[in-house]
């Protein structure tokens, strides 16, 4: 089935926040950030900007009428700034105006007097100063302590990883509507409708039941709205609650990019150890999440690192512990992996470290250790593995041997562009890492003409959500995916929703479709059943007739549902699906956290022009388990648009930071993404059908995320390829890949600095990669 979307995103008809006709009155927000990243406000002054033309009024804390708080995991959040200020970008005062650029103006005249302190910006210096946001956590299988000494080799060193920005297309934003008795309507560009309706309610004062979040569709989310919407629906909803007019904020692309947080860069420490045969034997990890001022998400995606802290492997004795460094960044957030594939970065740069030292190919390391079923995660899960039977797959299909030999022929002759190959397998784990969010609901109403209305607590963001509760409705009643229309998701209709992430969105809503129309068609069936006097049994139903038996009857689904409220049987479902068998026990680190874990093996091959440092992705070839996809075409859109984002993370996409905490890549011109242009020249995707019993919805396993980690690939491939180049090459485990790290690593930079005519002092430490 086509994505239920496509005619009317071409057409430019779809429905996003900014597309909904704005009611008269309405009034404009703007936020004004501190301009500095930690300090003590002395003073404030609005004075000449409340006096700007168009300013309504100016919100600070002390106009908040809940309570001023908005962290979901620790409450280490106000919605506007008190005393202090812990990030630049942190809201400190919100203007309400006539007109947007109105309240932007006001913005800028807004001027605060803010005592300096000093800023952190680096994790391991936050670490070293006790600055956590939460306990630091150890996973544990076996023992590394003993384990070394069964060590044949054993090798150490550091991984870091950057953070990244979202750049969802549809920036963040919400416009608010008061209603009647203090009611308030809120569109919000969210993953988690409800995340925004608690915050919303906490911030104003006002029970849940009084706040509708709706939400049509985002123009992409990829975890930077499953807590970070908040912020600005909860300064809307304040403004519309205390002026009684409707507030609409749809921060601008530099305000987004610079107020926001993005994907948790780490530093990590590795240390492995491997038997004659390579099989490693230990591995230990220390990793330092630079979580940012507040808590956000951190803790769980700080969970979530250590739960993939081993990949693809099953390693008997594991150590690996997190600490969630508090810095003066903006809150770092969830973005598509959730901390996975920077757990993932760590063992990959460890094995490399380990082939490289030992001039073997990491693919034979990599190979001699994937898991097998029954082999046990650090946390007590143990694996049903499809490891193997991707990588052995991919290997076949793609003929490896023969890659291998045209890049080994090509390099051999060719002296300015050499090419670099590396495999990436991935084992990802499905399900919240919180079990309590692992539950979802639908509400399924069948109306008098026979069409469709179904609600759940999924929402659009382009992965193709929607689409697939169609197929489930339509497949479950047997009728026309025509006759189903998906309604945006509303706090109204479904309560108590998980955000649309984890992967999980489509098992946990569509399980939850799946049980409230069974629940109908079975009364249906019993209406039928009682009309040709014969057993439920005998009933069923398909291409939207009444068999009886094997005998099509003249019983068609219209004429089903009007004998139905004819005969007073309801025809309106709402389930609650909740995922079996999952716990986890976070004193003792063990547990069966994941319904099931996605698997796949990428092939990545790179060309690097050797005297630009630029380069090229000729190929990703992957073998991924779908286990029945039932939607090929929208998994396929997932697969690929997974890949280019991971390969934009690992290669070209560079957060900077300054040493005072401010954004310097804050604008399309300084943050570069993939795109047309660097985009693989082939991916291509064999499918790995697995029939056995899963537990996502159909058998059709989540592919949300886990595609985005073939990218890390890139990564590994880019380094091989410089190696051919200059096999004396010291690249620090250091990603992104950049074109200018990769010219200093062709050309061994400290070798080059010495002779480098212009390199004063500063440009050369500046110069300096690999201290
Ligand atoms: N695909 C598109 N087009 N846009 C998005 O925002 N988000 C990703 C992934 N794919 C995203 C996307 C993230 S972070 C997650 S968790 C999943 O989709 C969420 O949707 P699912 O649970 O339905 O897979
Ligand atoms: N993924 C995404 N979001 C989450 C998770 C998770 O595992 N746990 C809590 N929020
Ligand atoms: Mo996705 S990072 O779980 O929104």
């Amino acid at each position: 089935m086509k994505n239920i979307d496509s005619r009317t995103h071409v057409r430019g008809e779809s429905i996003y926040l900014d597309d909904i006709p704005v009611i008269r009155g309405t009034l404009f927000g703007a936020a004004f950030g501190s301009p500095v990243a930690h300090g003590v406000i002395r003073h404030l002054d609005l004075t000449v900007a409340e006096a700007m033309p168009g300013v309504v009024r100016i919100l600070t804390y002390k106009d908040v009428t809940g309570e001023n708080q908005i962290g979901g995991i620790v409450p280490d959040e106000p919605l506007l700034a008190e005393h202090h200020v812990h990030y630049c970008g942190m809201p400190i005062a919100f203007v309400v105006a006539a007109t947007d650029d109105e309240a932007r103006a006001a913005v800028k005249k807004i001027s605060v007097d803010i005592d300096p302190l000093p800023v952190i910006t680096d994790p391991r210096e936050a670490q070293a100063l006790d600055e956590l946001i939460i306990r630091p956590r150890t996973f544990r299988l076996g023992d590394t302590a003993t384990a070394w000494e069964q060590c044949a080799y054993i090798f150490d060193g550091t991984a870091d990883t950057n953070g990244q920005e979202h750049l969802y297309i549809e920036t963040q934003g919400a416009y608010a509507v008061p209603q009647e008795n203090n009611g308030i309507k809120l569109y919000s560009s969210t993953q988690g409708p409800t995340a925004v309706q608690r915050a919303v309610a906490r911030s104003s004062g006002l029970p849940m039941h009084q706040i509708d979040v709706d939400v049509t569709r985002l123009g992409g989310g990829f975890g930077g709205k499953e807590d970070q919407a908040n912020m600005w629906a909860a300064l809307c909803a304040l403004a519309a609650h205390i002026l009684r007019k409707p507030v609409k904020y749809a921060l601008h692309r530099m305000e987004d990019m610079a107020m926001t947080g993005k994907r948790h860069p780490y530093s990590s420490d590795f240390k492995i150890g491997l038997d004659n045969d390579l099989k490693i034997v230990a591995y230990e990890a220390t990793f330092y999440q630079n979580a940012g001022a507040a808590a956000d998400l951190s803790p769980a995606v700080m969970e979530r690192t250590l739960f993939h802290c081993t990949n693809s492997y099953f390693i008997p004795n594991v150590t690996a512990t997190a600490y969630c460094c508090r810095t003066n960044l903006p809150p770092n957030t969830a973005f598509r992996g959730f901390g996975g594939p920077q757990g993932m970065f760590v063992i990959e740069a460890a094995i490399t470290k380990a082939a490289e030292s030992l001039g073997v190919d990491a693919a034979i390391i990599q190979a001699q250790n994937l898991n097998k079923t029954g082999d046990e995660f650090p946390y007590g899960q143990k694996a049903v593995s499809e490891s193997h039977i991707c990588w052995n797959k991919a290997q076949d299909v793609y003929e490896i041997d023969v890659i291998r030999g045209q890049i080994a022929a090509f390099n051999d002759t060719s002296t300015l562009y050499k090419k670099g190959l590396a495999l990436m397998p991935v084992c990802f784990g499905i399900s919240f890492t919180n079990t309590r969010m692992n539950q979802a609901r639908a509400l399924v109403h069948v109306y008098t003409d026979g069409s469709v209305g179904v609600s759940t607590g999924a929402v659009e963001m382009g992965q193709g959500v929607n689409t697939k509760m169609v197929q489930v409705a339509a497949h479950v009643l047997s009728i026309q995916s025509e006759r189903v229309k998906l309604h945006s998701t509303s706090t109204y209709r479904i309560a108590n929703t998980s955000p649309s992430a984890a992967s999980a969105t489509a098992d946990l809503n569509g399980k939850a479709v799946e049980m409230a129309c069974t629940s109908i068609i079975q009364r249906l069936k019993a209406v039928v059943a009682e009309e040709l006097q014969v057993s439920v049994d005998e009933i069923t139903l398909k291409d939207e007739f009444v068999y009886w038996g094997d005998k099509k009857t003249d019983w068609y689904w219209q004429r089903l549902v009007m004998a139905a409220y004819t005969k007073r049987v309801s025809l309106s479902e709402h389930a609650h699906y909740a995922t079996p068998d999952i716990h986890y026990d976070a004193t003792k680190e063990k547990g069966h956290p994941f319904a099931y874990h996605v698997y796949g093996t990428a092939i990545v091959e790179v060309t690097v022009d050797c005297l630009r440092g630029t380069y090229e992705v000729d190929a990703v070839k992957v073998v991924h388990d779908f286990g029945v996809s039932m939607n090929p075409l929208v998994d396929r859109g997932q697969i690929e648009g997974g890949i280019v984002q991971g390969i934009g993370w690992m290669t070209m996409e560079e957060v900077v930071f300054d040493k005072a905490g401010r954004l310097r890549s804050n604008a399309l011109s300084t943050y570069k993404v993939p795109d047309i242009y660097s985009v693989p020249k082939q991916i291509i995707i064999e499918p790995l059908k697995t029939e056995q019993d899963n537990q996502a919805i159909f058998r059709s396993k989540a592919v949300g995320e886990p595609p985005l980690m073939y990218g890390i690939g890139a990564y590994f491939a880019l380094r091989n390829a410089v190696l051919a180049f200059n096999p004396a090459a010291t690249i620090p485990f250091d990603a992104p890949m950049t074109p200018e790290k990769v010219l200093l690593a062709l050309y061994n930079v400290n070798a080059i600095r010495r002779t480098m005519p212009f390199a004063n002092d500063q440009t050369a430490n500046s110069l300096e990669i690999n201290p």
